[in-house]
């Protein structure tokens, strides 16, 4: 696939790298400098390449939207059209000093995200996951037990192609359902967060549902 990243940080700079070494065609764009988004190409391989945003959103068939809640209307702004295109998007919708959720309950950064672009399809995913486990998740594809992720939107089409990507770094993709689980799954992201950065060393986490029946 053309996979254009928006945004080209922890998040963008590794998933668009572990997408370029995947086999996908990847432009990273917006950073604050041009040298960033270069040296990322070059060191992701393949045909990664550094473009503007509107160059990653041309012909793009998936596009990963992963700045700063801040920055989303600026990034937007510059991918120009995006009718009809797939945005996975991994912003959540932080404060600026990133100490809480701005957007949480009634709705959820995604389903922003969605009415700021009508005409795109919207998938909030990869936001529950820290950047730092991403390439070890790839570099373990296909061995052992996949960890999963979740991911939810309300186009079908844009949902396979969200799941490709996840099963391409390494995840099991779990469909979560409509694009407004997202206010459930968004705040759990800084459970997450919470448990693996704070003291000296996060716990391992493991979650599974487990059916109880009624006997
Ligand atoms: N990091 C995680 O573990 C994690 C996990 C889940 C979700 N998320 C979410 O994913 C999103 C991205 O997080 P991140 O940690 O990847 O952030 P980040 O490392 O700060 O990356 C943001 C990108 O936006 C660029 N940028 C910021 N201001 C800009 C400006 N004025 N002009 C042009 N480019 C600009 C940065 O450029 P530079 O490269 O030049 O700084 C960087 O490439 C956030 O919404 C976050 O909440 C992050």
């Amino acid at each position: 696939m053309r996979i254009g990243i928006l945004g080209s940080g922890l998040m963008g700079g590794k998933l668009g790298t572990i997408f370029a070494r995947a086999g996908h065609d990847v432009v990273f764009s917006y950073a604050r400098t041009k040298g960033r988004l270069e040296k990322l190409a070059r060191d992701a391989g393949g045909r990664a390449r550094a473009g503007t945003p509107a160059e990653a959103a041309k012909d793009a068939d998936a596009l990963l939207l992963a700045v700063h809640w801040s920055r989303v209307d600026d990034v937007l702004k510059k991918a120009g059209d995006l009718t009809g295109k797939v945005i996975v998007s991994c912003s959540l919708p932080m404060n600026a000093d990133d100490t809480g959720l701005v957007i949480a309950n009634t709705s959820s950064g995604s389903e922003e995200v969605a009415k700021k672009v009508p005409k795109a399809h919207v998938i909030s995913a990869f936001n529950t996951v820290p950047s730092e486990v991403l390439f070890s998740v790839f570099e373990r594809k296909g061995k052992g037990t996949p960890l999963s992720v979740v991911y939810c939107g309300d186009n079908a089409k844009a949902k396979k192609v969200a799941a490709q990507l996840i099963s391409d770094v390494g995840f099991e993709p779990i469909d979560a359902g409509p694009l407004r689980i997202a206010r459930y799954t968004e705040p759990f992201t800084l459970l997450v967060g919470q448990l693996a950065y704070e003291g000296d060393r996060g716990p391992a986490m493991a979650y599974r549902f487990e059916w109880f029946e009624e006997r």
